[in-house]
């Protein structure tokens, strides 16, 4: 008995997930998300719900905060916060981002590849890190119409917030 109802508040505790919602704005999202025929797929560089790779941030933190103007906005970004110029030692240049140091190896994604390529590199074989004005983020120019961007906003709000609420092309700009 007491085993059953730890099952039935599990059960109601875990977070309802995209797939489970059919023919929904939140479900073409998700498929934007994980197969977009515009460019490069969303989840080749971003986790959620346990697909995709984490090259880039984890989208959950911006989604949670900002509302659809804003991460239009980030999606269709010109100017990058984490991505830098990484020069090595031996000439080496690609626009790269770095996930963590351990001990004195910095693991670096190289965004110069599709899918990117994650290196480990010895600190003291990079050259230099610098403020990236060359990378461009892939949906900024991947050609997504506003109601594509729509439904891959409902997704990234609805896995952000468990808030499955219509975003209308009018809540972009
Ligand atoms: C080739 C890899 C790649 C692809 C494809 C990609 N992103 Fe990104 N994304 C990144 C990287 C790297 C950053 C960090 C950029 C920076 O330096 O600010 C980022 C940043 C973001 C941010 C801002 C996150 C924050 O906390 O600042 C959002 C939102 C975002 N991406 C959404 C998307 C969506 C939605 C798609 C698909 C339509 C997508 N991305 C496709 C690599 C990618």
């Amino acid at each position: 008995m007491k085993r059953t109802l730890i099952c039935l508040v599990l059960l109601c505790a875990a977070p309802a997930r995209a797939a489970d919602l059919p023919g929904t704005q939140i479900e073409r999202g998700r498929q934007w998300f994980l197969h977009s025929s515009k460019g490069t797929a969303c989840a080749t560089c971003h986790a959620l719900e346990g697909n995709g790779t984490a090259v880039g941030p984890d989208l959950t933190r911006l989604a949670s905060v900002i509302g659809p103007r804003g991460l239009v906005m980030t999606i269709q970004m010109t100017v990058t916060a984490y991505v830098q110029d990484v020069e090595l030692r031996n000439g080496r240049h690609f626009p790269g981002i770095q996930k963590q140091k351990v001990g004195d190896v910095l693991e670096i994604y190289d965004l110069s590849k599709t899918p990117a390529v994650l290196l480990s590199v010895k600190a003291a074989d990079v050259a230099s890190m610098k403020a990236n004005t060359k990378w461009t983020h892939p949906p900024a120019s991947a050609g997504y119409t506003d109601a594509e961007l729509a439904d891959i906003i409902a997704y990234l709000k609805f896995v952000s917030t468990g808030v499955d609420k219509e975003v209308a092309v009018g809540d972009l700009r």
